[in-house]
């Protein structure tokens, strides 16, 4: 059974319409990531299952019974925010135990759970302190063990990360995976930052104007993208877009960008494309599927094309070059130590097993490389 079950859910604040029909099933210790831009309502979703909302319309059932009317106490959630909402004037100890106490727990309890958690998050020697004493990965974290100590049904996260630098931005989300693989609880984390969806979601859910855009596995999405918006949105860097048409060519259908290049699509894999015959596409790829051409390779699916160099991003693991295809600046996952010149024109490969093709009238993917996978 789902343990969150969220049904035709629309919430307004005066003129905004905030979430536009939201369906989502979240089965019993799943990890969901809500993620979207900013604005497009993945806290305004998040607050209504908290029941820190009323809904205008639809229901939200948890472990099968509507809360729709229960007051956020009494639907067994804990929720982490992104400003942490600690008491200034308690210690870590009884920011920590707060929730406990409010629940009457026997004080010799409170006192092992407060401590075990402390212990998870390694801050068990910060316990005396005040918020105004610590960093700021030390106060989320404590925010994080307020939320864990509670042993709720469900556990919501809107954007715990975002107020903490890099490095222990990428620290803690390991340490949020851990802890889920630890409590096997269900948790609803949301993130606008597409690279912590795709580390640490079971599954996840796009959200854009307070719709759900797509949701799946974090692989499938990136590989079958149901929608342009989904195919750029995931990946660092984005895919890239090309105009391009597609027409018939030796072999099947093949893409033609606009100086007359063709980019044959893998011979045994063009069903579903035929009705565009002739027709303007978007031919979209990924930087890590656009690679030089080597000397005598030749393989199913593999494209040619001549490209030129435009600009070029050494990170230390990889060069991101950026290249002129057909006439449209696209970017490409170099090796590390090939760094080519600016205005240089070399031959790149580009993987038209991994590639899609999107309809530029309604933006839907309408061929991915990848196929379907049977489940
Ligand atoms: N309390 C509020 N009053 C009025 N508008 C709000 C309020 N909270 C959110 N909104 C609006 O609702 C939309 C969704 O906001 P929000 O859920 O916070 O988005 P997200 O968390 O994805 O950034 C935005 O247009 C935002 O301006
Ligand atoms: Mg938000």
């Amino acid at each position: 059974m789902a343990d969150l079950k969220i049904s035709g859910l629309h919430k307004h604040y005066g003129a905004v319409h905030a979430v536009r029909g939201i369906d989502l099933e979240i089965p019993a210790g799943e990890f969901t990531v809500l993620v979207g831009q900013s604005g497009c309502g993945k806290s305004t979703l998040l607050r209504t299952i908290a029941g820190l909302e009323d809904v205008d319309d639809g229901s939200i059932e948890i472990a099968g019974e509507v809360v729709n009317d229960l007051p956020p106490r009494e639907r067994d959630i804990a929720m982490v925010f992104q400003n942490y909402a600690l008491y200034p004037y308690m210690s870590v100890y009884e920011n920590i135990a707060f929730g406990l106490r409010a629940r009457k727990t026997p004080k010799g309890e409170i006192d092992v759970k407060v401590r075990s958690a402390a212990k998870m998050l390694a801050i068990d020697h910060l316990l005396a302190r005040h918020p105004r004493q610590l960093s700021g990965g030390q106060l989320q974290r404590v925010a994080i063990g307020r939320a864990i100590v509670r042993n709720a049904r469900l556990y919501l996260f809107d954007e715990p990360l975002s107020n903490l630098d890099a490095q222990l931005r990428d620290e803690m989300r390991g340490e949020i995976k851990r802890l889920h693989q630890e409590l096997g609880k269900t948790m609803i984390y949301v993130t606008h930052d597409q690279i912590e969806a795709m580390t640490m979601a079971d599954r996840i859910v796009v959200m854009r104007d307070g719709r759900i855009e797509q949701q799946g596995a974090p692989l499938d999405l990136y590989e079958r993208p149901a929608t342009r918006y989904v195919a750029g949105f995931l990946g660092s860097p984005s895919m890239n877009f090309i105009d391009a048409t597609l027409v018939d060519a030796a072999g099947g259908l093949a893409v033609r960008l606009s100086d007359g290049t063709m980019l044959a699509l893998p011979a045994d894999r063009q069903a579903g494309t035929g009705a565009y015959r002739d027709r303007a596409i978007t031919f979209g790829v990924r930087p890590e599927h656009i690679n030089r051409m080597r000397d005598g390779e030749s393989r199913t699916g593999l494209a040619r094309c001549t490209a030129t160099v435009v600009l070029v991003l050494p990170t230390g693991s990889r060069t991101y070059g950026t290249f002129l295809i057909g006439g449209i600046p696209a970017v490409a996952e170099l090796q590390a130590h090939d760094v080519p010149r600016v205005n240089q024109s070399v031959e790149l490969a580009i993987d038209m097993n991994r590639a899609v093709l999107i309809d530029p009238k309604t933006s839907a993917v309408i061929w991915t490389g990848e196929p379907n996978k049977e489940k």
